[in-house]
């Protein structure tokens, strides 16, 4: 009887979810819609355990001070998003030693070709040629020890960090192989919209901070101005029609913006825009981005002005983050040979 109790128990726990994002200055559009809303709406039906990923951003130089304002920032904002301390955990990456002790070992565990074939390394290495670093080949092992650590079961990210995803799952899969079910496999979890929000300007690539060209992206922080500046520059083509369609992709990345913060379909949207330019369609997109950010941003105001809170807040965090995840790190140690303390 207490064997059945204790399976249902087991049965009915929530799934576990994992997700980070790196506070590198500037939270995109893309960024929010490939991710944080996801997050956001996952609350309620899952145990979740989100980190803002300060550890992974020193693969590329951070100006000290600047770095320090963007973590705060980036905490402040997905608060300022709709994440809930109360529902889920929510911490600073750096402030649990965990991580970087696992991602150290999972290193061990990960072959040189695996990291060799990741599309970020080698997008990242030729952009910053001047600094190919350690960090940014080994980065997914870090990313790999943020997720097992917690014994996840999904990862809700955006179709951009798939593939470390895949490499997760192989680092777990292979050290469950070696020393017995250690690990939990994760899934990953992309959402039906939004997952890959492309550049403004090339829309052939993803929408990312990184892009030197402003006009690339939009931040979730961008003024009214700015947003809707930054739409009617959005790069498009010599058609007219408010359609998805081949050599489109301009107007096919407006129309899932469009789609993703209004919840209606291409179809729907391409009625509407019947018989209208694509001038009209694409300040019509920077309207419904301006509706849909403009909550978020009187409510990062508030939060950003609130150290005090943010502080108690990200040191909960951390607190039952390192909490749980020492347990993973202990059974790891144990399953190598490592002496106990
Ligand atoms: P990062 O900080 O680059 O991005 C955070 C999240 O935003 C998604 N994203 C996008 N989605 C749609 N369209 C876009 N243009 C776009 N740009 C970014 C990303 O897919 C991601 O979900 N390595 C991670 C951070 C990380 C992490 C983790 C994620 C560290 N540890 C553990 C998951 C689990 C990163 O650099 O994301």
């Amino acid at each position: 009887m207490q064997e059945a109790n204790k399976e249902n128990e087991i049965n009915e726990r929530k799934k576990r979810i994992f997700s980070a994002i790196q506070p590198s200055g500037t939270i995109t559009l893309g960024n929010y819609l490939g991710a944080l809303r996801n997050w956001v709406n996952l609350q309620n039906d899952y145990e979740c355990i989100f980190a803002v990923a300060d550890l992974h951003a020193i693969t590329v130089r951070q100006d000290p001070k600047a770095f320090k304002k963007n973590i705060l920032e980036a905490y402040a904002l997905l608060l300022a998003c709709g994440i809930d301390t109360d529902k889920s955990m929510f911490f600073i990456q750096s402030h649990v030693h965990t991580h970087a002790e696992l991602a150290w070992l999972l290193n061990c565990y990960t072959q040189f070709g695996e990291l060799s074939r990741m599309t970020q390394f080698k997008d990242k290495s030729q952009k910053h040629a001047d600094n190919v670093n350690a960090g940014l080949f080994t980065y997914p092992s870090l990313m790999a020890a943020d997720i097992l650590l917690y014994q996840a079961d999904l990862v809700p990210v955006g179709a951009d960090q798939v593939q470390h995803l895949e490499l997760t799952r192989n680092i777990a899969e292979r050290f469950n192989g070696v020393y017995g079910k250690t690990f939990t496999v994760p899934d990953a979890y992309v959402g039906t919209v939004g997952a890959r929000v492309m550049s403004l300007q090339n829309p052939m690539k993803k929408m990312s901070k990184s892009d030197e060209n402003v006009n690339a992206w939009v931040a979730v922080l961008d003024k009214p101005e700015t947003i809707i500046k930054k739409f009617k520059r959005a790069v498009t083509d010599s058609d007219s029609k408010v359609c998805i369609g081949e050599g489109k992709d301009g107007i096919n990345n407006l129309i899932g913006i469009m789609s993703a913060v209004t919840g209606k379909t291409a179809d729907e949207i391409t009625e509407e825009f019947e018989g209208k330019g694509y001038g009209d369609f694409k300040n019509a997109v920077g309207e419904a981005v301006i509706e849909e950010l403009r909550p978020i941003q009187k409510k990062f105001s508030e939060y950003i002005g609130d150290k005090a809170y943010l502080e108690e807040q990200y040191r909960k965090g951390a607190e039952s983050a390192l909490k749980l995840s020492q347990r993973t790190l202990d059974k790891v140690m144990k399953k190598i040979g490592y002496l106990p303390k």
